[in-house]
């Protein structure tokens, strides 16, 4: 098992509304390995970004609340840190690929300003340098003609350049850790492919540790070493990708992977879970898979499951983990 990077232990994020506690993340466990991409992955809703915005330190409050649990970085739980020190962590040793590009980038300034500034703020280059160096990342993100795309602002660029100047941005500092949520959804198929492959370049070349966000599972079969499955705010299964695609034992992971499409087998129809996510205000007392599990017994639906522990990299919230292989 890789050297432990980044371990989040028991996180729970709530949001005080006027309908009642949002609990967005409630008891998330997982670690990222250095140099290694954990996949998240859940439908939506599941709370796969406030966990991210959780260990960004940008969860806004209120209505947000960390309520609990630790995120240790290197050893060091963010969550005591203080607003400077986690201001220089971010865009620093721990960066972030917001789900909406635009929304991340500034409108008023030019690209090339913007990856300049993470540059001096970070001690990485002085002014005169750093034109130089902001050109050479746009060039290294796949931007045509970057010395003149150094001057756009970000409304003059297309949605897949808008991401990868925020790629850019991302790398700019060399970070430990990157944070991709959802880095392909508003893109199209050519520009996803790009788009991972730069993600797998970086870890290639710089060894940077990934997690990587997505309710995608093609996304996270080719790109992830291991995944953690989000459930109503809890990791109900974590385990190395090969193993879960082959030994889900979770019956919601199970479901999941049923519902991907095979085209090499003729089926009638696809499978799918049946029942909807709960609503998150109003948890059912027991596991919250158990009122779509076709294997739920009384004590599901009464009491919450403990995590069973199947080895030492595969985890799963389930009283009764299923055995054996997919079909
Ligand atoms: N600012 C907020 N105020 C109230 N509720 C919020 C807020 N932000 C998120 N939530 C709620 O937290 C839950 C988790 O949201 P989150 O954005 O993490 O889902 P997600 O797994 O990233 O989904 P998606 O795949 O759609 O991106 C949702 O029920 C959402 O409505
Ligand atoms: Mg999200």
């Amino acid at each position: 098992m890789s050297d432990t990077l980044l371990r989040v232990e028991n996180l729970h994020t709530y949001f005080h509304t006027r309908r009642g506690v949002v609990k967005a993340v409630d008891g998330v466990d997982f670690r990222v390995g250095r140099g290694e991409v954990l996949g998240l992955l859940g439908e939506s809703g599941c709370g796969k970004s406030v966990t991210a915005l959780t260990i960004m330190g940008l969860v806004p409050s209120p209505p947000g609340e960390v309520a609990g649990g630790r995120v240790l970085f290197q050893g060091e739980d963010l969550l005591s840190l203080s607003p400077e020190k986690m201001k220089t962590l971010r865009g620093g040793d721990i960066s972030m690929i917001f789900q909406d590009p635009l929304s991340a980038l500034n409108p008023v300034f030019t690209v090339g300003r913007q990856i300049s500034e993470a540059l001096i703020c970070h001690g990485k280059t002085d002014k005169k340098g750093a034109r130089e160096r902001s050109v050479r990342l746009l060039n290294e993100v796949g931007i045509p003609e970057p010395d003149r795309r150094f001057d756009s602002y970000p409304h003059e660029l297309s949605g897949g350049m808008c991401q990868r100047v925020m790629i850019a941005m991302a790398i700019a500092c060399d970070p430990q850790l990157l944070i991709a949520d959802e880095p392909t959804t508003a893109l199209d198929v050519t520009i996803q492919k790009q788009i991972l492959n730069l993600v797998h370049d970086l870890r290639e070349q710089r060894n940077t540790a990934v997690l990587l966000i997505t309710h995608d599972m093609g996304v996270i079969a080719e790109n992830a070493d291991r995944a953690a499955v989000m459930y109503t705010g809890k990791v109900v299964e974590e385990a190395p990708v090969e193993e879960l695609f082959t030994r889900p034992s979770h019956p919601y992971t199970r479901g999941l992977l049923e519902s991907i499409p095979d085209m090499e087998r003729q089926m009638p129809r696809l499978p799918s879970i049946p029942g909807f996510v709960p609503n998150l205000l109003d948890l059912p007392p027991g596991c919250p898979f158990a009122p779509r599990c076709k294997y739920a017994e009384d004590a599901c639906r009464a009491e919450m499951p403990e995590r069973i522990h199947l080895s030492d990299d595969h985890s799963v919230l389930c009283r009764k983990p299923l055995m054996g292989t997919t079909a």
